[in-house]
């Protein structure tokens, strides 16, 4: 059966300031803070040599802000923490510091039923919608699933009606409950993925790469599926993915990450035409940009140097300096605080020597265009 065709139309992301209780996106709501990181630090021993090991900084000092009803968008190169961060927000992984707070809750010190219950706000999309899905089960009992864990949620009676009611919000039909995944394409598997997730009536979901397992006709429809049922259930999206023009169409803010920290944070359209921090920069000069696009954004090239440093052994001071056209001295010595933009005070960069307006476009090192 062909993946259901795409009828929403597409939601333009259009540039918002990020302030408290405004439509960011066309119907979109975006509220509060609802889940707040502070210095989340995440290590994990590996081995070094045949004898002894090391610890890999995987997350180190990330602040984070999710506010209820928006997508918060997260970049950065593979390796970088993202899938971590990701881990830790929904606690599979509990961090060696820093703080989560979940409506000012502390999730990690909830026990029994509270914790049973705030388990079920913050819900999960996988990458790969092959591998996510029990091939022995079926559609509904898929999306049945997470009431085991939550009983109380929907009476039993009403069980098969919320099924077919969820398989219908996700673009599905009430009938295709009784098929299995293998019988579906990777679009419709990535749909009972989206549907699964929702059965608890979560707040936020987070989207580990949802798309980048499907082909490019696929991924808009359930990209649009994403952005239909945010505007319908005000749910907030933690939205992981390396294709920038992806988060650019998706996100209200986005936060960029480079091995273990963020570097720059802010209203999506303010950190995609104006980058702060020139690992941004690069990383947008890399990425496809649409042919309209009127912004003072990189419009050349930017060629890193060098490799992404070892997460055993990151650099000292800034850890973007081994590979950065800007560091001095100071990039060595000191480690770079977030700093607000002279006229966006929610885009932050951590950078001592952020980028300019005057920066852009031709003034940047030749050497790395
Ligand atoms: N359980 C683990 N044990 C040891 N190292 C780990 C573990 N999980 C992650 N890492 C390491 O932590 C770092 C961050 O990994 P993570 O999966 O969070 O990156 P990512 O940004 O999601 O990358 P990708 O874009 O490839 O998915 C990597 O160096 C990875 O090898
Ligand atoms: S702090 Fe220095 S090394 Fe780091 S990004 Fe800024 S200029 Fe480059
Ligand atoms: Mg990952």
């Amino acid at each position: 059966m062909p993946d259901t065709a795409d009828t929403a139309g597409t939601a333009q992301t259009a540039g918002t300031a990020d302030t408290v209780g405004t439509a960011d996106r066309a119907g979109t709501a975006t509220g509060g803070p609802l889940l707040q990181a502070r210095g989340l630090t995440k290590t994990f021993r590996v081995p070094r040599s045949a004898s002894g090991s090391t610890r890999l900084h995987a997350l180190d000092g990330v602040d984070l802000t999710v506010r209820r009803g928006e997508t918060l968008g997260l970049v950065g190169e593979s390796g970088c923490g993202k899938s971590t961060l990701a881990r830790v927000l929904l606690m599979l992984e509990r961090p060696d510091a820093g703080t989560l707070r979940y409506d000012g809750v502390d999730p990690f010190a909830l026990r029994g039923r509270s914790l049973l219950a705030w388990r079920r706000r913050v819900q999960m999309v996988f990458q790969d919608p092959f591998a996510s899905l029990n091939p022995r089960m079926s559609a509904g009992e898929l999306i049945a699933e997470p009431w085991r864990s939550h009983p109380d949620l929907v009476p039993r009676a009403e069980r098969e009606r919320r099924v077919h009611e969820l398989l219908e919000k996700v673009g599905l039909r009430a009938a295709d409950a009784r098929r299995h995944p293998q019988e579906f394409s990777g679009g419709q598997r990535q749909r009972i993925g989206i549907a699964r997730a929702l059965a608890l009536d979560p707040e936020v979901i987070v989207c580990d790469e949802p798309v980048s397992a499907l082909d490019l006709s696929v991924q808009a429809q359930v990209l649009n599926v994403l952005t239909e049922l945010q505007a319908e259930l005000g749910v907030a999206y933690v939205f992981i993915s390396h294709d920038l023009p992806v988060v650019r169409h998706m996100a209200d803010r986005v936060a960029v990450m480079y091995l273990g920290r963020v570097v720059e944070s802010g209203p999506a359209e303010e950190v995609f035409t104006a980058p702060r921090h020139p690992y941004t920069a690069s990383l947008l000069s890399a990425a496809p940009r649409p042919p309209t696009a009127q912004d003072d954004g990189p419009s050349r090239r930017i060629v890193l140097f060098g490799e992404v440093p070892s997460p055993t052994d990151p650099p000292s001071g800034c850890r973007f300096r081994t590979r950065c056209w800007k560091a001095e001295q100071v990039c060595a010595t000191a480690v770079p605080a977030d700093e607000p933009a002279p006229d966006g005070p929610q885009h932050l960069a951590a950078c001592h020597l952020p980028i300019q307006p005057s920066d852009r476009g031709g003034s940047r090192a030749a050497a790395h265009e």
